[in-house]
């Protein structure tokens, strides 16, 4: 029952029911049910006075945002990535900030991989060609594209996700290469015949590049203009992470002069704009950051943002911290 006294939840944009309902048995709930996300001061003016507040990965919760809010105990940002929060304000001001790890790595991966497989064989093109009445029988070079078995995969980050995409490429007969802040233990480098590298050295011999690292000081624009420069000629780029890990407009030069195959993008430089040109190549796949939309991966994603923001009402630390 809610009561005077009841602590209030602010969510800045509706998350499946699930994890509204669960918080909706103990809290007052105030969603955002709008189509257009809030604007800065709007959002502040909800937020204001919320016990929890749970973001999304658009909404920019930076130190004013933080400093305005009155009684906030936890920010439970809806997604795994929490580049968004400036995480240091918030940690000062003696606010949790909590992200949703684990649940939605399987998701990605596939998204990941549906990228490669749909860049290296051409399938969103080929799609497009039938639905436009030119498919007038088979023909010996009809979209030509590139094969994954016996390819050098390189993967950015071997995370969780990184992990999940490494799974799936060993069915497909790939040779995985890694680059990560630190190397795993060798049992788990066994586990996907996976070799260690320098970045360098990944991004000169992978004939497919998978990017898994989040969004840091240190990776912004860890793919710039120099290292596309160095990509195989045959080289395909996805990107499932975070768009400003890569230089967007140095990777759009490489394409359009060929310089490089092709790649998938499920996340842009300037979310959600994109660099003008881009659409217009037939060597992309552009998706509409869907890496964890799935009806299942969205609603554990909903349950454990509203699992931290218990834990944290009722006292306790929330188990989904972010990484210091
Ligand atoms: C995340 O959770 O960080 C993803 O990018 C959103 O699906």
């Amino acid at each position: 029952m809610i009561t005077l006294g009841t602590p209030k939840v602010f969510i800045t944009y509706a998350i499946p029911e699930k994890g509204i309902e669960i918080l909706k048995e103990k809290f007052e709930v105030d969603v955002y049910y709008g189509e257009d996300f809030l604007g800065k001061e709007e959002l502040l003016k909800r937020a204001k006075s919320a016990d929890a507040v749970i973001t999304q990965l658009r909404d920019p919760i930076d130190a004013e945002f933080i400093n305005n809010l009155e009684r906030t105990k936890i920010i439970a940002n809806y997604a795994v990535g929490y580049n968004n929060i400036d995480v240091e304000a918030a940690t000062k001001k003696g606010i949790f900030v909590t992200h949703t790890p684990g649940v939605l790595t399987e998701a990605t991966a596939d998204i990941a991989f549906a990228l490669i497989l749909a860049v290296a064989r051409r399938i969103v093109e080929a799609d497009k060609f039938v639905r436009e009445g030119n498919f007038v029988g088979w023909k010996p070079k009809l979209f030509l594209g590139y094969d994954l078995y016996g390819k050098t995969l390189g993967i950015i980050g071997m995370g969780r996700i990184g992990q999940a995409v490494a799974r799936r490429a060993l069915g497909f007969g790939m040779r995985i290469v890694y680059f990560n802040r630190h190397r795993l233990p060798e049992e788990i480098e066994r586990q996907y015949n996976a070799e260690y590298v320098d970045l360098d050295s990944l991004i000169e011999t992978s004939d497919f590049i998978s990017i898994h690292t989040p969004l840091t000081k240190e990776t912004y624009h860890l793919i710039d203009a120099n290292r596309i420069a160095k990509m195989k000629s045959n080289a395909i780029l996805i990107n499932t992470a975070r768009g400003p890990v890569v230089d967007e407009k140095a990777l759009y030069e490489a394409l359009k002069e060929r310089k490089i195959a092709g790649a998938g993008f499920d996340v842009y430089e300037n979310e959600p704009q994109l660099t003008p040109g881009l659409e217009k190549l037939d060597n992309v796949v552009l998706l509409p950051h869907i890496g964890s939309a799935t009806y299942e991966t969205r609603d554990r994603m909903s349950e454990m943002v509203a699992l931290n923001v218990i834990y944290a009402l009722e006292g306790k630390i929330p188990p989904n911290l972010v990484p210091e």
